[in-house]
């Protein structure tokens, strides 16, 4: 009976919260428009911009990961939809971050990824395996010759296998 009276009273704090977080955000976007040319951005709405590393992490790391996936699954579909989605988040990324140890990022990465982006393309329209895996390879030496150029050599990429699905080699290199 105890907790029921706390699950109730949870409940009832939950109901007189969300109406106060409603008002408190119209509020906000209230006082936003009334700042007008003069309002000066407060610091609770400075932009936040991932880091190159966040990014990939967050939207480099994982499509390519999916895409030797499906690939795997003979899903040349998925695959094909992945393939765009990876291609766009290289283009976002480049354009979030221009230039990086004073190296022009945009220019690094096509350098790298143009060729096998184009192979990977011909290889999941024409659903050829083999093709795949040489593109796919191509792309992945990409991603280790950039992170080397970049001075980020511990960051070692490789083709997933069958007894590890992980497109990353944690184990430090040999001496
Ligand atoms: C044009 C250069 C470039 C290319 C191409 C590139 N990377 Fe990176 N990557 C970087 C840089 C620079 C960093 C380190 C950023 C930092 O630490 O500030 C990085 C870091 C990473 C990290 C480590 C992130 C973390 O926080 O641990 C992963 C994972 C990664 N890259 C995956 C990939 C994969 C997968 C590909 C290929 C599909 C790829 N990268 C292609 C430049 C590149």
């Amino acid at each position: 009976m105890k907790t029921s009276t706390k699950d109730r009273s949870i409940a009832f704090a939950l109901l007189a919260i969300i109406p106060a977080a409603i008002l408190g955000v119209a509020l906000a976007s209230t006082h936003s428009d009334a700042a007008g040319p003069q309002g000066s951005p407060s610091p609770q709405t400075a932009q936040y911009l991932p880091s190159i590393s966040d990014m990939m992490i967050a939207t480099i790391q994982p499509r390519h990961l999916r895409l030797w996936q499906a690939a795997q699954d003979r899903n040349w579909e998925f695959a094909a939809y992945e393939l765009g989605n990876l291609h766009g988040a290289f283009k976002r990324l480049g354009e979030a971050h221009p230039v990086d140890h004073d190296m022009p990022f945009q220019d690094m990465i096509a350098s790298v990824t143009e060729q096998p982006f184009k192979a990977l393309d011909t290889a999941i329209k024409s659903k050829d395996e083999i093709e795949f895996s040489k593109a796919y390879a191509d792309l992945t030496e990409g991603c280790n010759s950039c992170h080397q150029a970049l001075s980020r050599g511990v960051v070692v990429i490789r083709v997933p296998s069958g007894t590890s699905v992980s497109d990353q080699d944690f184990t430090s290199p040999k001496p």
